[in-house]
C-alpha cells in the first residue's frame, strides 16, 4: 500500500513524516517489539530528526527504547559533519539521551582501514543484532531517483545479499559510501519517502511507474506492510501527468 502525502512546506512535510513515523514506533513497542528503524540523510534529515524529537512524547515513543540504525552513510572521518550520523545525534539521538548501544553507526574511515570493511562490519552487526526486518526505513530521494546510496545504473542496485555494500564513486559526493542493499531497505515493515523540491519532481514520477529498478532505485523500494510517500508541492507536481 502506497500512501502519499503532499504538503504545502518543507516544514509541515517534515512534520507529517514525523508524526506518520512515531505511529509506527508507538504501535511496534505497544506490541511489545523493541524497534529497528534506518535513518537518512540529505537535506530533510535536519528538520525530520528534529521534529521526531519533538513529537516522541505526545506520540507515547520511548525514543530510548529504539534501536537507530542508517540506510547510508558516507564513509568519512567519525564526527565529520558529512556523515549522515550527525545530524541524528545532533537533532534527535543525543538531546533525547539514546543509550550509545542503541546507535549503530557504520564504521568510519578513520576506524576501519576500507569502505568493503565499513560495509561488511555493518552487514554482519545486523546479523549480530538479528534485524530480520526493520521496523520503519526512512529515505531521502535523490534527483536520479537514487535512495540511501544506490545510484541509477551501478551494480550495488542489483545486489541480492541481505546486508550492506561499498559504494565508489559515488555520483553524489563523497566518493565513498556505505549502504543497505534493496533487500535490506524491502524488508521493512514501513518505508518512509521524504522528499521536497520541484528538483525531485521527476524523480517522484519515475519512482511511481513501472520500470528497471537500475533506472530508478527508488521505484524497487516498498515496505512488506506500507510505503508512505511525504512531499511537498514541487516534489509532486509531476505526479498523475
Ligand atoms: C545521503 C543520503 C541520500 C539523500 C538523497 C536526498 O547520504 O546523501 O542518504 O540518499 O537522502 O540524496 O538528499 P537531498 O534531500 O539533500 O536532495
Amino acid at each position: 500500500m502506497k500512501d502519499l502525502y503532499v504538503h504545502p512546506t518543507t516544514d509541515a512535510l517534515c512534520t507529517g513524516a514525523a508524526r506518520w513515523f512515531l505511529r509506527r514506533l508507538a504501535a511496534a513497542q505497544a506490541a511489545g517489539r523493541t524497534p529497528h528503524v534506518a535513518l537518512t540523510g540529505g537535506s530533510l534529515a535536519d528538520p525530520f530528526h528534529r521534529e521526531v524529537r519533538l513529537g516522541a512524547p505526545e506520540a507515547g515513543v520511548d525514543l530510548t527504547r529504539v534501536h537507530w540504525w542508517w540506510g547510508d552513510e558516507r564513509f568519512v572521518a567519525g564526527g565529520s559533519e558529512e556523515r549522515n550520523d550527525i545530524s541524528a545525534m545532533a537533532e534527535l539521538l543525543g538531546p533525547a539521551g539514546v543509550p550509545d548501544s542503541h546507535v549503530h553507526r557504520v564504521p568510519s574511515s578513520d576506524a576501519t582501514e576500507s569502505v568493503e570493511s565499513a560495509a561488511a562490519l555493518y552487514t554482519d552487526a545486523l546479523a549480530t543484532h538479528g534485524v530480520d526486518g526493520f521496523e520503519v526505513v526512512v529515505l531521502g530521494l535523490g534527483p536520479d531517483g537514487h535512495v540511501a546510496s544506490l545510484f541509477p545504473g551501478r551494480h550495488q542496485v542489483s545486489d541480492t545479499t541481505l546486508g550492506a555494500v561499498a559504494v565508489h564513486d559515488s555520483p553524489k559526493p563523497p566518493p565513498l559510501r556505505v549502504s543497505l542493499t534493496l533487500p535490506v531497505l524491502n524488508s521493512a515493515r514501513s518505508v518512509l519517502f521524504i522528499a521536497a523540491g520541484s528538483g525531485k519532481s521527476a524523480a517522484v514520477a519515475a519512482a511511481h511507474q513501472p520500470g528497471p529498478a537500475l533506472d530508478c532505485p527508488a521505484r524497487a523500494v516498498r515496505g512488506r506492510v506500507e510505503t508512505g510517500w511525504f512531499l511537498d508541492e514541487g516534489a509532486a507536481s509531476e505526479l498523475g501527468t
